[in-house]
């Protein structure tokens, strides 16, 4: 099974978009809702939490491991990648690959939880791929809890989103990454505040691209994950009230969440 970790329901927004890109591949996927946001917490909080996670993941017949959460994986993928042996892939590296791809100019924003923007890495990443790029940061600590609690058109929603996204207005990026799996569910409420002409870069989408291309190239792998007669199961760790309707949303269809200890 390929494994998805997020602390929430963000990484649902993963999971949907490899589903729809790789068919006949099961997941098992965890929200560790009982211990989000992740984005507020130290660095080594965050690594203890997927550490717990992965080992959890594993035990459930993960083959793979898919961190489908940017501050786990801009925290956290350096510690995972050196105890386990199993492949791990994040939501940083695909985002930054296609952002430097397509950006007209150079100017590319990236908004995030504080863990991720503090860690720097879109950062380091993109100017490792395109040294002339521009980048600006900005850390949206309100929008995770907005989207748990389900208010993903409200108008309080949409006044911090503006304020959030006004510097980077300002510097007149050209693409924004959504550097968080959250925001995918924001899209609709985003882009028309960063302004049409920006190209917005959704993690979640580009790392299902990614994991396509891998399973496209290494057949060993392939033969390993595929078992279309395996149903994907959806583990949380907490069962907040709005957490049922956010997967439906995200799914288009009821999702059976089983809650575990992690
Ligand atoms: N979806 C997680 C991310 O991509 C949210 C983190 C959080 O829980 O703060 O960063």
């Amino acid at each position: 099974m390929i494994g998805i970790f997020d602390s929430g329901v963000g990484g649902m927004t993963v999971a949907r978009a490899i589903e729809q890109c790789c068919p006949g591949f099961p997941l098992v996927y965890l929200g560790d809702l009982a211990r989000s946001p992740y984005g507020s917490k130290s660095p080594a909080m965050i690594t203890e939490y997927s550490r717990r996670n992965t080992e959890f993941l594993l035990k459930q017949g993960a083959k793979l491991i898919v961190i489908a959460c940017n501050s786990a994986a801009s925290t956290a993928s350096p510690f995972l990648r050196s105890h386990y042996h199993q492949s791990i892939i994040d939501v940083i590296h695909p985002a930054v690959t296609k952002a430097a791809a397509v950006s007209r100019r150079g100017r590319i924003g990236i908004i995030g939880t504080r863990a991720t923007i503090n860690s720097g890495l879109y950062e380091q990443r993109l100017h490792a791929v395109r040294p002339d790029c521009k980048v600006h940061s900005q850390a949206c600590p309100l929008l995770v809890p907005l989207v748990e609690e389900g208010w993903l058109e409200r108008r309080e929603t949409k006044m911090i989103v503006k304020k959030y996204l006004h510097p980077l207005r300002d510097k007149q990026i050209d693409t924004l990454i959504l550097g968080c799996t959250h925001y995918p569910l924001l899209k609709k409420t985003i882009a028309p505040r960063i302004g049409r002409k920006v190209d917005i870069i959704d993690s979640s989408v580009e790392v299902a691209l990614h994991l396509k291309s891998i399973l496209d190239t290494d057949a060993d792998l392939r033969a390993e994950l595929y078992r279309p007669e395996t149903p994907s199961r959806f583990f949380v760790s907490d069962m907040p009230s709005p957490v049922h309707a956010l997967a439906a949303t995200i799914f288009g269809r009821p999702v059976l969440l089983e809650q575990t200890d992690v």
